[in-house]
């Protein structure tokens, strides 16, 4: 048993129960704080708050740490498929053949959109961002099927099976509609990410024919997006599912999240920086000096995180799966020496040093992103793609849970009471 925590107030003594979670990280639990003792507590970013009890992924940031229901991310990323992490995600073990075979059958089944959602494709503009029509078509899915604003755990799992086909269907029309050429209907006879390379590339006439290393980087990059617990976007899906929203809400209002610069919108602001560099012929030690000078508004972007204060276990994967997909390839980019240049510049300052940044998994999925052909505006759809599934997780946990509706508190720092004043007898 462990000892409650202690806390004193105004001269009196409270007492809080101590949650100690299965790999031993331990909390106070404060929820009877405001009826207890009338304080609220302020933890600016909540990097000190937990928000729930969740049994889908585990960080250990010190160590470099990061597993899917138990399982290290490494051993996903060299044996396992995304279709076959996503049901270890959303469904807690490893499926069964059966059971795999059920859902890839049911992946297939929704792979299609309704030929009416095709038509809202036209009513963006070629310039419209895909993460803006990602986020817009997630949720006119729904209203093609009603069923979903439901919130019928009987059909989750057709549900999650629909979200996840067809989020991959709309990025890629989203992309063939930017770039003016016909969108591409997907094929059957082929795997998740194939028939994403396949409504991606395929042109009239001309069938794109997945490269399996090009579909096993995909792969890669799918399964190491997948979930990373608490984020701004899972905690977004999850605020947004505690009123009850339906899956499609709650993880379109996950994509409009992931789209900020500072969170999955970083690993599109990493390739611009290197294109930067590369075309201006920036000296890296000056851009490392900017960097560092606060008064310039530059961060090294694919650089440091909230939870890791250590290498990013996904940025190592990364790195290595770069080299190896640039090889075989044939691809002589640029952008990964320079990439490379800064991260030994980096990693030997010790204004990096001190600060415990590292690469994070934005420093080298935008070089193989771009190797395999996909445009910088996509990058960040891919991370939605990849995430899918930790999102669709995390709603089915919080519906599990009967999570009561998430709402923080405040402390109002404005105005004390005051009269309202006309608008002709205002200074
Ligand atoms: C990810 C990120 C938002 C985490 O932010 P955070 O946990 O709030 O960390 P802070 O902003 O408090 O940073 C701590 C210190 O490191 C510095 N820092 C953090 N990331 C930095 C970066 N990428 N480049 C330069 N300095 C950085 C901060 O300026 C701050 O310095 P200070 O203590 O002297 O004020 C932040 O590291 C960042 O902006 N990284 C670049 C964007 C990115 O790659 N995002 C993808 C995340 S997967």
């Amino acid at each position: 048993m462990t000892e409650p925590a202690k806390l004193q107030l105004d001269g009196k003594s409270f007492e809080f129960p101590v949650i100690v979670g299965s790999e031993d990280e331990h909390a106070i639990d404060i929820s009877a704080l405001r009826s207890k003792t009338g304080y609220i507590t302020l933890d600016d970013g909540y990097g000190n708050t937990g928000s729930c009890e969740s049994a889908i992924t585990f960080i250990d940031g010190e160590k470099g740490i990061l597993r899917y229901r138990g399982i290290p991310i490494e051993q996903l990323a060299e044996h396992s498929t995304f279709v076959e992490t996503a049901w270890l995600l959303i469904w807690g073990e490893l499926p069964t053949k059966a059971q795999l075979a059920r859902f890839s059958d049911l992946l297939t089944s929704h792979e299609m959109l309704h030929e009416g959602l095709y038509r809202h494709f036209d009513g963006f503009p070629p310039s419209g961002h895909p993460m803006a029509i990602l986020s817009a078509m997630i949720n006119a899915v729904s209203c093609y099927h009603p069923d979903i604003l439901l919130n019928d755990m009987h059909n989750f799992d057709d549900s999650a099976a629909r979200l996840l086909s067809k989020v991959r269907t709309i990025a890629a029309a989203a992309f063939k509609t930017s770039i003016g050429q016909p969108i591409v209907y997907p094929k059957p006879k082929f795997d998740y990410c194939s028939n994403f390379m396949h409504m991606m590339f395929s042109i009239p006439f001309k069938e794109c024919e997945p490269d399996p290393d090009v579909v096993r980087a995909l792969n890669q990059i799918f399964i190491l997006h997948a979930d990373h617990e608490q984020n701004c976007s899972t905690s977004t899906v999850r605020m947004v599912a505690s009123s009850g929203a339906n899956l499609f809400a709650s993880c379109s209002a996950g994509v409009c999240a992931l789209w900020g610069p500072l969170h999955g919108g970083a690993n599109a602001a990493v390739l611009d920086m290197l294109e930067h560099i590369h075309v201006n012929k920036i000296d890296l030690k000056d851009y490392v000096a900017k960097v560092k000078d606060k008064t310039s508004g530059i961060r090294l972007m694919g650089f440091g995180h909230r939870v890791y204060k250590n290498y990013d276990p996904r940025a190592k994967i990364l790195k290595a799966a770069a080299d190896k997909i640039l090889d075989k390839l044939k691809v002589n980019d640029p952008l990964l020496a320079i990439a490379r240049q800064l991260e030994e510049a980096a990693l030997k300052d010790s204004y990096f040093k001190d600060r415990n940044l590292y690469p994070n998994v934005d420093f080298y999925s935008g070089i193989i992103m771009r190797a395999i052909g996909l445009p910088v505006n996509m990058f960040t759809v891919l991370f939605a793609i990849g995430r899918m599934p930790g999102w669709i997780a995390h709603w089915k946990e919080m519906h599990d849970q009967k999570s009561r509706i998430q709402r923080p508190r405040q402390v109002y720092t404005g105005y004390q009471p005051r009269d309202y004043v006309a608008v002709d007898k205002r200074g």
